[in-house]
């Protein structure tokens, strides 16, 4: 009897936790403080307010951006993806104001980034995947990612189907755009400041064809 155990199609997640960033959190938390109209939430959409158009302006977004493409490419480079010409970048923000939470969504893009100015203190790690932690218990502003294999947990008894992270200042992650994603409600009585990338990857221009639809 020969068994082979295989773990097919899993989903590359990268974290980086960047040091001393006490100084950028605090300016894209008071831009985000002064100017809310700037937060667009749940902005998916290609042609959505891109706030990089700040960046020229506002050192703390252009260090943003930086920091998302070191990210970006660590996980590409993880993932063993070359060719890649460059990316459309599309930068937006998610103030959540004390009780928000977020709905399960994707994003229309390849990757997504996240990274967190302003969040609820956690001491724990940033990652729980421990099996039998207790799904319904909503912590305090926790970011759930869901198996995206379509309804997974009903695979016997599988506890596998959802990773809780823990968000903290200086956080930033990286993974591709279908993975379905919530973030439990916000309790603290301030507003929690995420910032989110979506990633569009440009590839070699291949031939030219244009068919118009009839
Ligand atoms: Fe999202």
């Amino acid at each position: 009897m020969q068994i082979t155990q295989h773990t097919f199609f899993p989903t590359r997640v990268i974290t980086i936790q960047f040091p001393e960033t006490d100084a950028l959190n605090t300016q894209l938390c008071e831009l985000l403080d002064h100017r809310p109209e700037l937060d667009d939430k749940f902005n998916t959409e290609p042609d959505a307010m891109n706030l990089l158009r700040l960046a020229s302006t506002v050192p703390a977004i252009a260090q943003l951006r930086t920091m998302f493409m070191t990210a970006a490419s660590r996980w590409l480079e993880a993932e063993g993806i070359r060719g890649v010409t460059g990316m459309d970048l599309l930068l937006f923000t998610n103030r959540m104001a004390p009780g928000d939470s977020t709905t399960v969504h994707n994003h229309r893009a390849d990757l997504v980034g996240i990274y967190y100015a302003r969040t609820a203190t956690n001491s724990q790690a940033p990652i729980q995947t421990t099996d039998g932690a207790d799904y319904f218990d909503a912590g305090d502003g926790v970011l759930l990612l869901h198996d995206p294999r379509f309804n997974a947990n009903l695979t016997a008894v599988c506890e596998r189907d959802h990773v809780k992270v823990f968000p903290r200042p200086g956080l930033m992650l990286v993974f591709p755009a279908y993975l379905w994603h919530s973030v439990t409600p916000h309790r603290g009585n301030f507003h929690r400041v995420a910032w989110s990338m979506n990633f569009t990857l440009r590839w070699p221009a291949g031939p030219e064809e244009f068919q118009p639809l009839p």
